[in-house]
């Protein structure tokens, strides 16, 4: 088999606040061929996702951060292009954990195949993958919505939000969705059927979740932290539920916050209402696997649940992608097409 040569991106410096392209660094190298239980897969296509800001970070965190000089982290679909697995033939579709890259070694252990009759492989990065299952086992274990109750999220038109607004919904809960701009609230209610959608950017944001709220709100599922966060907080009701799920307004902060010390006032009404506030890494529910994907393929084949993918060509627009996704720049699950 002739030589293969892989681009990657490498971390080449930790960012302080918001990530630039500096961060970065594309590079060639060679790839071996596989020894005995691996694969070589040719990369179809990389996820971008939030956590990755943390991974650029060497701040203690609940995951290793990437090494200077290493390849950035991040799930991938791929093909099979050379097996020393057994399990595994060529022009097998694969999920793999294998980088901001387009070639790579593989352990076949470490893989699961994707049938692409199935699904559009891309799914498997997206609803019915990591974020998919996030919003699944985050709301239903921790939110845990009844009929009738008041469901909000925010990043409400990205991967996990709309997938939370959507199983609120078929739980029969009223959900709010908040997204930033017109395009994306357009979107919550006519792709996502979310029953309210509001702009975070309005000047008078608070006052429209209010008035979205008017039973005030029992599940919160938080996204972002921020701004938003602060709306919600004096809506939650008694017996309110907040699966912690990310903070991404605050994942480009360089440590130090604006305005006065709340936490007094917010340990008051976690007592006083009696509120349960827990944060989870969706692995820590990875028993409920198989669950999830059974029930979101059905959702999905009787358009109970949608989704929406925002697909950028070639691995080197990642890094710009990346920095978009913080910013709020994606309109849906955000991908690299490598090939
Ligand atoms: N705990 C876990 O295991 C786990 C697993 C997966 C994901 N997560 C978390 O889940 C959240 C959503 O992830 P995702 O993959 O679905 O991302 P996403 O929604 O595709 O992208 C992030 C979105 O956050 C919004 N945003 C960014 N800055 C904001 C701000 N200052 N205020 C309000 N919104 C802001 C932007 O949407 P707008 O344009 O609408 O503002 C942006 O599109 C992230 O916090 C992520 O870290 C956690």
């Amino acid at each position: 088999m002739a030589e293969i040569t892989t681009k990657r991106i490498v971390l080449a410096s930790r960012p302080q606040g918001r990530p630039t392209a500096e961060n970065f660094r594309l590079e060639t190298a060679p790839v071996a061929e596989p020894a005995d239980g691996q694969v070589l897969l040719k990369l179809l296509y990389l996820s971008l996702d939030p956590y990755m800001r943390g991974r650029m970070s060497d701040a203690k965190s609940y995951a290793a951060p990437v090494a200077i000089g290493g390849v950035m982290e991040g799930g991938t679909v791929g093909e099979v292009i050379a097996s020393k697995h057994q399990d595994f033939a060529v022009g097998d579709i694969v999920l793999s954990h294998s980088g901001w890259q387009t070639y790579a070694l593989a352990d076949g252990a470490t893989l699961r195949k994707l049938d692409p009759q199935a699904a559009p492989v891309t799914t498997a990065l997206g609803v019915l993958g990591m974020p998919g299952f996030t919003a699944y086992a985050g709301l239903l274990t921790i939110g845990q919505p009844k009929a009738g109750e008041t469901v909000v999220v925010a990043a409400a038109s990205g991967p996990v939000g709309s997938t939370v607004g959507q199983i609120a919904r078929l739980k029969g809960a009223r959900s709010v969705g908040i997204a930033g701009g017109a395009d994306k609230c357009r979107a919550l209610i006519e792709e996502f059927g979310f029953d309210v959608a509001i702009d975070h950017y309005r000047p008078d944001f608070a006052q429209a979740l209010r008035e979205a709220c008017p039973s005030g709100i029992d599940v919160y599922f938080e996204n972002v932290g921020g701004k938003v966060f602060e709306a919600v907080f004096p809506l939650l009701n008694q017996f309110a539920r907040v699966p912690v799920c990310g903070l991404v307004a605050q994942y480009n902060s360089t440590g130090d916050f604006e305005g006065p010390d709340r936490l007094p006032l917010l340990m008051r009404d976690v007592l006083s209402k009696s509120l349960t506030i827990r944060g989870f890494i969706q692995r820590d529910f990875s028993e409920q696997r198989p669950a999830f994907y059974q029930e979101m393929v059905n959702w999905i084949a009787q358009d109970k649940v949608r989704y929406r993918e925002d697909i950028v060509q070639g691995l080197e627009q990642a890094p710009e992608a990346f920095i978009g996704l913080l910013e709020g720049r994606n309109f849906g699950k955000l991908i690299v097409r490598l090939h």
